[in-house]
């Protein structure tokens, strides 16, 4: 059995004050069947750490470098993430692989350097507008996977989060049979690249997941949960989703 995960990914947001969230999420969600994450950005995990203390609430960062350690000004290693307590790293973000230019290749040894250090990788891919309407969707998610997933991942070091680009921040998902469409090419793939492992590896989706629409997104086959952006700022938005994720 695959347990859910409702991970959220604050990106470049989110302040001290405003990591009372997990204060808030702990109380709502002691009792959760899912596992429940935060990615604060990377000032935050210590604090963010401290807060989650042992409860339910697990921490994780939003990107790590692939050496261990070196010349790499402004950059912080996959052990310097787990040295803050914190167990999950998000690699590969489209965000990142525009505005960084990250390559498959780099994403994929960015996921081995998290899982080296005993990190969870959470590999993001997802198609771009362009791409879907000129019906590539599928073979570009094909190839970031491929690309981007280490050799040997179990599902206990690696989750994959599928986010179509343009579903990011926008208020639009894709159709529930698009989402499916995807998840079940994503977990044949998966089954061919790592073996029986594959079936153990979750499966995200990301992109506009909203307390309205979690619940639908949720009942796909094949969908263990969702990396959400805005809606988990708050715990108003993100505790009817981690509940929805709960029921589904
Ligand atoms: P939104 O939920 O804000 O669309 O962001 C999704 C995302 O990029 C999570 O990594």
């Amino acid at each position: 059995m695959r347990r859910k995960l409702a991970a959220g990914n604050w990106k470049m947001n989110g302040s001290i004050a405003a990591l009372e969230m997990i204060d808030q999420l702990s109380q709502a969600h002691g009792d959760a069947g899912c596992e429940i994450l935060l990615c604060p950005p990377a000032p935050f995990l210590i604090p963010a750490r401290e807060k989650a203390s042992s409860g339910p609430v697990a921490i994780g960062a939003q990107t790590c470098h692939a050496a261990t350690a070196g010349a790499h000004t402004g950059d912080i290693s996959a052990s310097m993430i787990a040295e803050t307590g914190a167990t999950h790293v998000i690699v590969g973000h489209s965000e990142r692989r525009e505005s960084y230019g990250e390559t498959d290749a780099e994403v994929q040894a960015k996921a081995k350097a998290g899982q080296n250090a005993g990190l969870v990788a959470i590999v993001c891919l997802g198609e771009s507008l362009e791409q879907r309407e000129a019906g590539e969707a599928l073979p570009v998610i094909k190839a970031q996977l491929k690309g981007s997933v280490p050799a040997g991942s179990t599902g206990a070091d690696l989750v994959v989060a599928y986010e179509p680009i343009w579903a990011i921040g926008t208020g639009k998902i894709p159709t529930m049979a698009e989402i499916a469409q995807v998840h079940a090419t994503l977990r044949a793939d998966l089954k061919d690249l790592l073996g029986d492992a594959g079936n153990d590896v979750r499966l995200l989706y990301g992109g506009s997941v909203k307390p309205g629409n979690a619940a639908d997104i949720f009942a796909l086959p094949d969908v263990d949960g969702a990396l959400v952006g805005g809606a988990s700022l708050k715990a108003a938005d993100f505790s009817p989703i981690i509940q929805a994720l709960d029921a589904s």
